[in-house]
């Protein structure tokens, strides 16, 4: 069942959580384009996102589909996308237990406890889905976001050593992951 959390970011705006509808697709995409293009630190390149407002929609529509195994929320503030965060369960039946977290705050709305916030509202829905490990992968020189999930509890647990390419560039791709009790587990 969707759930909407509203409380206060640091700046006092009040932001709302909540899972994306269809009718988002628009702001995600839009959100999604500004962090690859004013952003080294994420995987995801323009070019492998979706194309149009109308292939955002269907991916959407899967996920609401899909809700005991794919969380996809994003952050509201004024009526603007100010972040989304995407956590979906392993398609693999031997590894079910587990899901992997990505997510993104809009520049004008960093370090006013979105992210955190957003990652605790995943936290709860995971430990109500029966997963009990969440993990991520996040690359070495973004220490803003390590910073992030060392602080709710996230370890390392290994790095892939030169995953990443950046404009000629290596890095290491940082694993992490959380342990959760599970609340039906
Ligand atoms: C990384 C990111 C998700 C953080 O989100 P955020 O909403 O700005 O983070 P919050 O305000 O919730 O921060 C919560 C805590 O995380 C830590 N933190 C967050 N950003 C930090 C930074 N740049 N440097 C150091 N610590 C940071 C702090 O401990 C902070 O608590 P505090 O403000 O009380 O000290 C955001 O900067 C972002 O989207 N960056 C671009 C995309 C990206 O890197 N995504 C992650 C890919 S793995």
């Amino acid at each position: 069942m969707s759930r909407n959390v509203v409380l206060k970011c640091k700046n006092t705006s009040l932001v709302t959580i909540r899972p994306a509808e269809e009718d988002d697709a628009a702001g995600v995409l839009k959100l999604m384009h500004e962090l690859c293009a004013e952003n080294p630190n994420i995987l995801v390149t323009k070019d492998e996102l979706p194309l149009t407002e109308g292939e955002e929609r269907k991916i959407i529509a899967r996920i609401e589909c899909s809700h005991t195994n794919w969380l996809f929320i994003i952050a509201m503030v004024n009526s603007e996308i100010a972040g989304f965060l995407d956590l979906r369960r392993s398609r693999l039946e031997r590894c079910a237990h587990t899901a992997e977290l990505g997510l993104g705050i809009a520049k004008p709305y960093r370090g006013l406890g979105i992210g955190k916030a957003m990652i605790n509202y995943s936290l709860d829905w995971a430990g109500k889905n029966s997963i009990s490990k969440v993990k991520l992968g996040v690359i070495a020189s973004n220490t803003g976001a390590h910073s992030l999930y060392e602080r709710l509890g996230f370890a390392e647990c290994g790095r892939h050593r030169k995953e990443v390419k950046i404009d000629g560039a290596f890095e290491d791709l940082i694993l992490m992951e959380k342990e959760l009790i599970s609340y039906d587990s």
